[in-house]
């Protein structure tokens, strides 16, 4: 019998909706479309001349939005990193009132032991978001190297363990490939000694396997920087995001674009060319964390941030 996976949750949903302070005909990109939750809400706000263009590099995702049938809605199916020359093609650079980043996996994803990115069901070991593209972490794995694996399990995971658990998978692989989500478990579970019941010892080397994978930083940084070129003035950013890597590079950028440069007072440099060196783009609006409720009752909402930035020049 077809098993019958748990539909997404969005997280800061209503949050995130009023952060983009919609404007009935303004452009909208939800750059992370998934099973349409804030798809749905930036439709319900927009009027007749406002549009909502969407984005996911799921092709199970793409499918699901192609069930939506409105005029002001568009779903295209590719990377984020990817909507400068979206908005280029559409002619609308310099005219985007908003755009929302739900940054992670859905639950149709993560759920969906087939994806490979459960570490609680058992399944292939694929970790992409589009299993079209890429190798599967299986593979990965595979041709690897264990220090490679170290690097990543150390970067992408923050991993206490990393050492040991990249030899065990060097190790498990060289005499028997790993090729499903449970072997993989298993492996770390033998070095990692379950002292926190509500964080599983899997959770960050799979973390850093998807993140590499998925190339999930470089995307991040990649739209952040086009936003700041497609935005009109007074346009929003609204950003979740679900763990302090992602955070750490939000804030970062949000900082960087909204603060003067710092010049020590001494250096024989003119106010133009200061002004050429840097100039304040963006306005610091919020950052805002989910209530006790909203844990309560969607508990992957525990480590969600949402960061507001207005484009101001
Ligand atoms: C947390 S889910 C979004 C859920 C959505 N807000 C909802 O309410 O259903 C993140 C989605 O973003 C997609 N995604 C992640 N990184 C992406 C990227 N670089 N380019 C395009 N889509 C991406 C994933 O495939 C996934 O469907």
């Amino acid at each position: 019998m077809k098993k019958i996976y748990p539909k997404h949750i969005p997280v800061l949903l209503t949050e995130s909706i009023a952060a983009l302070n919609i404007k009935k005909d303004g452009i909208y990109f939800d750059c992370t479309f998934g099973t349409g939750g804030h798809s749905t809400q930036i439709l319900k706000k927009i009027g007749k001349y406002g549009k909502l263009y969407a984005i996911d590099r799921d092709p199970e995702a793409i499918t699901n939005a192609q069930k939506i049938n409105n005029s002001r809605f568009e779903i295209i199916h590719g990377l984020f990193s990817n909507i400068e020359n979206i908005a280029k093609n559409k002619n609308i650079v310099g005219k985007i009132n908003g755009i929302l980043l739900d940054l992670g996996m859905s639950d149709i994803q993560l759920k969906n032991p087939q994806r490979g990115f459960s570490f609680i069901e058992n399944g292939p070991l694929d970790m992409r978001m589009n299993q079209n593209i890429g190798i599967s972490a299986a593979n990965w794995l595979k041709k690897t190297t264990k220090n490679e694996i170290y690097l990543i399990l150390k970067k992408f995971g923050e991993e206490k363990f990393a050492k040991k658990i990249a030899q065990a998978i060097y190790n498990k692989n060289k005499k028997n490939p790993i090729h499903y989500t449970k072997e993989l478990v298993e492996i770390i579970k033998s070095i990692i000694p379950i002292r926190n019941k509500f964080k599983h010892p899997a959770t960050r080397t799979f973390q850093a396997i998807r993140i590499y994978l998925n190339q999930e930083i470089e995307e991040l940084k990649k739209i952040l920087v086009h936003s700041l070129k497609i935005l009109t003035t007074g346009g929003r950013l609204s950003i979740i995001s679900f763990h302090s890597l992602e955070d750490r590079i939000i804030k970062k950028f949000i900082k960087h674009n909204s603060a003067p440069l710092y010049i020590p007072k001494n250096l024989p440099i003119t106010e133009n060319k200061l002004h050429e060196l840097h100039t304040i783009q963006l306005c610091n609006i919020a950052r805002i964390f989910p209530t006790q409720k909203e844990i309560i009752n969607n508990k992957k909402a525990r480590s969600a941030i949402l960061r507001v930035a207005e484009k101001i020049k």
